[in-house]
């Protein structure tokens, strides 16, 4: 009887270090190691944590992580708010166990043991801010939490969310490089969502159910630089030139119509974290060992001159374990091509530039 009167008494305690306010005061320790750092209790799978868990894309998307059967761990890192956020998804009835983490001084503990690391940590386009304007906040965010991940999860797969994505996946291979821990295969830019608006806006043009469609975007993920391959769109489709131009400009300024369509209330939220999650999922499904998982993403490729490009890879147990090749174009690609090139190289040496300089 006093043996299981302890145990409770253990359990309550422990139940309430993850989510009392108290465990999450600067610097305090939040009972968690390498050891504890696993399901108790919980199904197998994977430890995931979200870095900027209570911004506008982290919440919807620490949902649909929780929801994840894949997921055993889910930890939430943030600034702000994450004791809110922490003690509201982990009352969903799912398997993943989920914990909070509040301030730089506990950002080493939310990383330690993860397998994936998702990034929508940072500063959202507002009207009239182009995506270069973000570079400066968002580089230093990205450069501390990529810091973080060298010292706690170097094998992690990490996923970078935070704009301009064309310049942070420079940022934080240089900041792997400097710490001696980079692996290509282990540091995809999410270009999804430009992904998932291109099968949105073809299937309406076709008139069919955007799950029919596949559209690969291939380049960076910012205006020209987002280039829509129509020729390869799946299933098979021919466009007029008026359509692949009107479907071309719609996919590369998707962004920019949830901006002004929220005037002034952020940019794309739960579409993102929609396709954060899609992506992610797609990852773990790769870590497992499945075969044949295929996504865009923005990653060190050698597809073209340049060192960083996004064209569809295969994720696997090590992360992007093949990188596939553009594929033929049409003389309207090949002309987007060429301008998303000369831009993407000016993106991606100011995101080395911001290390090494
Ligand atoms: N890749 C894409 O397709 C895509 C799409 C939309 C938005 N974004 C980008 O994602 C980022 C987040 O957008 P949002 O709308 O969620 O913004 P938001 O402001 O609502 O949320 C950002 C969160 O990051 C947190 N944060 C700030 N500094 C941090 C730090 N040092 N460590 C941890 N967390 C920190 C903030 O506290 C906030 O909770 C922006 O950079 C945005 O441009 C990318």
């Amino acid at each position: 009887m006093e043996a299981h009167a302890a145990e409770v008494n253990h359990r309550i305690a422990r139940i309430s270090a993850h989510l009392h306010p108290s465990n999450f005061k600067e610097g305090g320790d939040v009972l968690l190691n390498k050891a504890n750092c696993r399901a108790k209790g919980g199904a197998p799978g994977f430890k995931v944590a979200i870095l900027g868990a209570a911004g506008g894309i982290g919440q919807p998307l620490a949902l649909l992580m929780k929801i994840n059967p894949l997921v055993s761990v889910l930890h939430l890192y943030d600034v702000v708010n994450t004791p809110g956020v922490t003690a509201d998804v982990s009352h969903m009835d799912t398997g993943a166990v989920v914990r909070g983490f509040l301030g730089q001084p506990q950002l080493d503990n939310a990383l330690t043991g993860m397998d994936l690391v998702i990034i929508p940590a940072g500063v959202p386009r507002k009207p009239g801010m182009t995506r270069d304007d973000l570079f400066k906040i968002n580089a230093g965010i990205v450069r501390t939490l990529c810091e973080g991940i060298a010292r706690a999860c170097p094998n992690a797969i990490v996923n970078l969310i935070s704009n301009p994505v064309n310049s942070t996946v420079a940022i934080a291979a240089e900041v792997f490089k400097k710490a001696g821990t980079y692996d290509p295969k282990r540091l995809l830019g999410v270009t999804t969502l430009d992904v998932v608006r291109a099968n949105t806006f073809v299937a309406e043009v076709l008139g069919v159910d955007p799950r029919e469609v596949d559209v690969p975007v291939v380049g960076g993920h910012a205006g020209v630089t987002i280039l829509p391959l129509l020729s390869q769109v799946k299933p098979p489709s021919s466009f007029t030139a008026e359509e692949a131009e009107y479907l071309t400009n719609r996919i590369q300024n998707g962004g920019t119509e949830v901006v002004e369509a929220k005037a002034g209330a952020g940019s794309a939220t739960l579409s993102m974290a929609y396709a954060a999650a899609k992506f992610a999922n797609s990852c773990l499904h790769g870590l497992k060992g499945e075969a044949g998982v295929v996504e865009c993403a923005f990653v060190d490729s050698q597809v073209t001159e340049l060192p960083f490009f996004a064209t569809k890879v295969r994720l696997g147990r090590s992360g992007a374990e093949e990188i596939h090749q553009l594929g033929p174009l049409n003389e309207y690609e090949r002309i987007g091509l060429e301008k998303a090139k000369s831009e993407l190289a000016e993106s991606i040496k100011k995101g080395v530039d911001f290390i090494k300089k």
